[in-house]
């Protein structure tokens, strides 16, 4: 059975749904299987910048009902970078080494991190620096690493986004509208071209596509000229005016989000083709709720081959889904090939064998 090991869990960026799944399945098979311990670190690393470190002791008994939950019971943070930490006085601190410390207090053999690129790319530079034994599972609703076909939360949020054009259909329909779903994705367009094609979109823009607007309301004539008075669109957030400008806000707290594509898109459209238009713009719910059974397989698949991976001592590593199966690769390469949408892969060609149009 190999010797007892003392691990940690945590959850690093935006919440997705799958979360609690990977939770459960870790420590499933490393309390279930190998008799050790797992130590769930709370708010991805500020649990163990804390002093004393934040985080809970994670048996079977707690376990129940995680695998449908959404969220994290961990917690987690998207802000923060703990080599450049904003303390509360306004200063910036480089708190690695407080992390690194909680490591060694809570006396761990190797942690788990969930996490996209940004998160995983800081994991690694503390794992490099404190000699931490790290293995990575990837979570991402943007679907952007490029070294996984699956990343936990982006089924989910295709599902969310699919039902969303679902019920939009109804109303287009039913009152000759133009319906226009702005989704997330961050740069990549996979959310809105997946969900585009299994909604019916008839117009998907994605931010790797340039698109003018003369294309889009050709599109809504064509379908006119069709007897059909309604169209839907998708587009993902990152998608820019058609000058090129990127269309984001700053909160009261600082923060620069990307969001409002839908309603620039909406006034162009009516002005162009005096089409009613609407906008839904899905936002977080994408990210919440019940993972679907494809995120709760891939997330139960993850944990358990990330806690194998410790077993064998093979670290700096993440778990990662190919051919049908999970297989591990460097988290160096994870990080580095980013994926954007393939401009020659299966689903711009479905997309334009369907006669959706792209914008361009
Ligand atoms: O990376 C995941 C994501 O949901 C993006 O799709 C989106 O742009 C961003 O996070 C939103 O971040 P926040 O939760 O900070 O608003």
């Amino acid at each position: 059975m190999g010797e007892f090991k003392r691990i940690g869990i945590l959850t690093s960026g935006g919440d997705c749904a799958g979360l609690n799944a990977v939770i459960r399945a870790v420590v499933c098979r490393a309390v279930g299987t190998y008799n050790w311990e797992v130590l769930g670190i709370r708010q991805a690393t500020q649990g163990l910048m804390s002093s004393p470190p934040e985080f809970m002791l994670l048996d079977l008994d707690k376990m129940d009902r995680l695998l449908t939950a959404g969220g994290t019971v961990l917690g987690t943070t998207n802000k923060g970078d703990p080599f450049a930490f904003p303390m509360p006085d306004g200063t910036v601190l480089d708190r690695s080494e407080d992390i690194i410390a909680g490591y060694r207090e809570l006396g761990l053999d190797a942690i788990i991190g969930i996490g996209g690129d940004g998160s995983l790319a800081i994991l690694r530079r503390l794992a490099l620096q404190g000699n931490l034994n790290l293995v990575a599972i990837p979570k991402t609703i943007d679907n952007d690493l490029g070294s996984t076909e699956h990343s936990i939360g982006f089924d989910t949020a295709v599902n969310i986004a699919t039902e969303a054009l679902d019920r939009l259909h109804f109303t287009a329909a039913s009152h000759s509208r133009v319906m226009i779903l702005e989704v997330m994705g961050r740069d990549a367009g996979h959310i809105a071209i997946s969900a585009g094609i299994a909604g019916g979109a008839d117009v998907i823009l994605i931010p790797e596509i340039p698109y003018t607007i003369a294309n889009v309301c050709k599109k809504i004539y064509d379908r006119q000229n069709q007897g059909k008075n309604y169209s839907l669109i998708v587009v993902s957030e990152a998608v820019r005016t058609e000058e090129g400008e990127p269309v984001m806000s700053t909160n009261r707290l600082g923060q620069c989000r990307l969001g409002g594509i839908g309603q620039y898109l909406s006034d162009k459209i009516c002005d162009c083709s005096g089409a009613e238009t609407r906008v839904t713009v899905l936002g977080h719910t994408q990210r919440g709720g019940t993972p679907s059974p494809l995120d709760r397989l891939t997330a139960s698949a993850f944990g358990v081959a990330a806690v194998d991976l410790i077993a064998d001592g093979k670290y700096d590593q993440m778990v990662s889904w190919q051919n049908r199966q999970v297989v591990s690769v460097p988290i160096a390469d994870a990080i580095a090939q980013y994926r954007a949408v393939d401009l020659n892969g299966t689903l711009v060609k479905t997309a334009r064998g369907l006669g959706i149009c792209l914008g361009d």
